[in-house]
């Protein structure tokens, strides 16, 4: 069985759908603090079948403990965690405290139950200031911008540092570009607390008139049309990276600590971003160019030749998927 940390979370639903969907067992444990019980059952009506949940904070020891007992994990999938930029800014703490600490509460659970295989949801935020795109898995990471980014960062360090201490751990570091997208049955997708700090929740809340309009921050940078540029990557192709990854840890005697970019290799910007989805979605987006945002780079995009050429994984779907299906899920299920 395999336990997905945040199961319940915009990434972690999407990657047990594909799990459940390859005749794999998953169970998902969440707090629920930003999620909801109902993605549970909403992956069952995607799947055919209801995945396990517990309910509980992966900082709880005493929890994990149980729930290592109540099933047998091969291997954790580790999403839980605070992801809000700003917020973590105004509340390093909390940060620190939530993302450091449920990592090494399942460390130290996993080593006493002899589960040894460890895939963490990283981010392309640990390249940090650095300018040097397309990023490798080899380019300079850790001069993050923000506390939620050197968590990230933080926690890669300490996995990396387990897998040396014992060669039985074997651990992946998938470092995501921007997803956006959403599942193509429109019933699981982001669902932002309060108003989205992404752009692509933004702009759908801006189609579905419950935002005025969308401000793009900056058109000044340094990239063909002044505004920022990402890599964006629909989030089932997304999902489908961790289960190439999952069956990498499983080939004979990895050990080790493997490093991925999870991104499609092409940079857009905010414009392209918003043409794309008027495109698709037959709607004007209003929007308004205002002052940068603190902490924005002009460019992040992945160089994505060793997740294909180790992993066998590319992403495939196209912009417009990515856009169509955003708004699927804005309007049939994002109330
Ligand atoms: N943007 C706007 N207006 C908005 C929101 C965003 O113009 O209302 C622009 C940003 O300036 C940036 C681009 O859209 O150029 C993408 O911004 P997002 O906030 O969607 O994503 P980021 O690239 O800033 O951050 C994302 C995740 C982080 C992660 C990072 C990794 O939110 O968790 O990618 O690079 F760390």
């Amino acid at each position: 069985m395999i336990l997905l940390t945040g199961g319940t979370g915009y990434i972690g639903s999407h990657t047990a759908v594909e799990f459940i969907n390859e005749g794999y067992d998953v169970v998902l444990a969440d707090d629920l603090s930003n999620s909801e019980r109902r993605v549970v059952d909403r992956i069952g009506q995607i799947t055919g079948k209801v995945p396990a949940f517990e309910e509980l904070d992966v900082c709880d020891k005493a929890a994990l403990d149980r729930l290592f007992r109540k099933y047998h994990i091969d291997a954790v999938v580790h999403f839980a965690g605070y992801k809000a930029v700003g917020e973590s800014v105004a509340e390093p703490v909390k940060y620190y405290r939530n993302n450091l600490d449920s990592t090494l509460a399942l460390l130290e659970v996993m080593k006493v139950h002899n589960c040894r295989k460890f895939i963490f949801s990283s981010s392309a935020t640990v390249y940090g200031e650095n300018q040097d795109v397309p990023f490798t898995e080899d380019s300079p990471a850790g001069s993050c911008t923000n506390p939620y980014g050197r968590t990230k960062f933080f926690i890669e360090q300490i996995l990396s540092d387990c897998a040396k201490a014992d060669p039985e751990l074997s651990v992946v570091l998938l470092r995501y570009f921007n997803p956006i997208g959403a599942h193509e049955s429109g019933l699981i997708g982001e669902k932002p607390n309060g108003v989205p700090n992404n752009l692509m929740p933004y702009i759908t809340q801006t189609a579905a008139g419950i935002r005025h309009h969308l401000s793009v921050f900056g058109n000044d940078y340094d990239t063909p049309d002044g505004t920022g540029v990402r890599d964006y990557i629909h989030v089932v192709d997304l999902a489908q990276g961790h289960l190439a990854a999952y069956r990498y840890l499983c080939g004979a005697g990895k050990g080790g600590c493997h490093t991925f970019n999870l991104g499609t290799g092409k940079g857009s910007s905010v414009l392209e971003i918003i043409h794309a989805f008027e495109e698709a979605a037959g709607i004007a987006i209003p929007y308004e160019i205002t002052e940068r945002r603190p902490g924005d780079i002009a460019e992040c995009y992945a160089d994505v030749s060793k997740a294909e050429k180790i992993l066998g994984w590319k992403a495939v779907h196209s912009l417009k998927e990515m856009c169509a299906s955003s708004w699927n899920w804005q309007q049939k299920s994002a109330e």
